[in-house]
């Protein structure tokens, strides 16, 4: 089957911008599977459905009515159910919403073939935190993207910034430090490096040279 390049690791680091950049690059497909997530937990939103309620947010995984469709200014818009919902599921709540949902295994089950789905000729870039692990253990090659928490925040602070969000500082660190916990000591898919990924901390590297650094092993 067609060859997958995996980008894990946690919020805000880089991995959206590195993984876009190089399914650009290489002219393959992008799997945005975070966007998955976060399109079922604001589902549960419209749906009034809560994000605990484990039966009823598997339901709503299982039937998802997603569509992604790439805008003409380059952005990628996501529509649940033919509903624009690209900007509510980029802010914070959409965050929290994805990740509590994203801790229940039959909504990662009910996932998983939709993001397998992905895979086409010539090749597909994948963005998240289980791709090399659990979605596509086999791709050839995967990376794994850090950096510190506190760079991160700062990282996440300017993006939401620029979309004219009023977010604070203090605030989003603490936001990423309990994402960081709740995603690393969930009993399924923690996030955690697969053995044979390229670790990339990149606390004191620009995005452009990690992505220089990435392109390097691509060609290798
Ligand atoms: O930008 P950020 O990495 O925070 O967001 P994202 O990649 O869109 O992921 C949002 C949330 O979805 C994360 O906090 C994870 O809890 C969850 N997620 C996951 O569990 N597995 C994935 N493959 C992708 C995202």
């Amino acid at each position: 089957s067609a060859p997958v390049i995996t980008v894990d690791g946690p919020s805000g680091a880089g991995k959206g911008t590195i993984s876009h950049k190089l399914a650009d690059r290489l002219d393959w497909g992008f799997l945005d599977s975070g966007a998955l997530y976060r399109v079922t937990g604001q589902a549960c939103l419209i749906e009034g459905v809560s994000w605990d309620d484990v039966d009823a947010v598997t339901e709503i995984a299982r039937h998802l009515d997603v569509s992604f469709a790439s805008a003409a200014n380059g952005e990628v818009l996501v529509a649940y159910k033919g509903q624009d919902v690209s900007r509510a599921i980029r802010t914070e709540e959409g965050g929290r919403g994805a990740s509590t949902v994203a801790a229940i295994p039959s909504v990662r089950e009910a996932l998983l073939a939709r993001q397998r789905d992905f895979r086409q000729p010539p090749g597909l870039v994948a963005d998240g935190r289980d791709m090399g692990t659990v979605v596509f253990p086999d791709a050839p090659l995967k990376f794994f993207l850090t950096a510190s928490a506190e760079e991160r925040a700062r990282r996440r602070y300017k993006q939401l910034i620029s979309k004219g969000e009023s977010v604070s500082l203090p605030r989003l660190l603490e936001d990423i430090k309990e994402r960081d916990a709740r995603d690393s000591s969930r009993s399924v898919s923690p996030l955690v490096p697969a053995g044979d990924a390229i670790v990339i901390d990149s606390t004191a590297t620009s995005i452009d040279q990690v992505f220089d650094q990435v392109m390097q092993k691509v060609r290798e």
